[in-house]
């Protein structure tokens, strides 16, 4: 059987509003191709400034928008921040959230990603929660306590049936062009696959990976058991890079 697989593309700010509008537009027809496929599941997220015109472009597509980010807050007097209510009200339909570069850049701490996690499920839009280890993490053997850590708040909100996405993403891996071994990775996902049927049990659960995705490495990473799909980066800008990848993986 054919695994169902998810593509993510994570576009940082590394384009710009008119950029991401003519990825969608200059692409769509073959976008439609690539998401035709039962169990092939397309991503963008833009920067917050792009959603509302792609989620307007993608209507009548099998493509959905996420967002890169949310408030752990509802509202209130919050400068700069978006809340997941305004993400619903744009049909936004995922959101990234604990990103590696938010947590070390911005400082975010897991318990508020636990918190932006609850309130994107109380609007309806399906959280796709990062985690993963530093490389002095990795290096020192301590993986699995970090992902442990990074899970726990998460286990404490999500009480209701639901459908939640968790992207492993090895911080030493994310830009680098350096891939974790297969076999590391397979333990990885078995791991969170039996966490997962732990803590989230009525949840859908999809397990995705993330860092350094690319045409060249695609095929082989898709063979990794438990594993539902890629978070994609600096290959997600370019679309042939990005087709390519969907292509391979299926
Ligand atoms: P990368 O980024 O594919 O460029 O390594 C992945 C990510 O940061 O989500």
């Amino acid at each position: 059987m054919t695994k169902s697989l998810l593509f993510v593309a994570n576009w940082k700010m590394s384009m710009p509003f008119h950029a991401a509008c003519s990825f969608v537009q200059d692409n769509k027809h073959e976008l439609e191709k690539l998401a035709a496929p039962t169990g092939t599941t397309i991503v963008l997220c833009p920067s917050f400034v792009a959603l509302d015109a792609l989620v307007k472009m993608v209507h009548n597509m099998s493509i959905y928008i996420g967002a890169q980010n949310c408030s752990d807050h509802l509202a209130g007097a919050f400068t700069g921040e978006v809340d997941a209510q305004s993400l619903q009200q744009i049909n936004c339909s995922y959101c990234i959230i604990g990103h590696s570069e938010r947590r070390s850049l911005f400082r975010e701490t897991s318990e508020e990603v636990a918190q932006k996690a609850k309130f994107l499920l109380e609007h309806t839009i399906i959280p796709i929660i990062c985690i993963g280890e530093t490389k002095e993490q990795y290096e020192a053997q301590q993986t699995f306590d970090i992902l442990e850590k990074q899970l726990a708040p998460v286990w404490q909100v999500i009480d209701q049936p639901t459908n939640v996405v968790i992207a492993y993403e090895p911080v030493w891996s994310i830009g680098t062009g350096i891939i974790p071994e297969k076999e590391y990775l397979q333990k990885i996902f078995d791991w969170l696959s039996k966490q997962c049927s732990q803590y989230l049990s009525k949840m859908i659960v999809q397990l995705i990976y993330g860092g350094s995705v690319d045409q060249n490495n695609a095929k082989d990473l898709a063979q990794i058991a438990k594993m539902d799909g890629f978070l994609i980066g600096g290959a997600s800008l370019d679309f042939q890079k990005f087709k390519n990848i969907v292509l391979l993986s299926r």
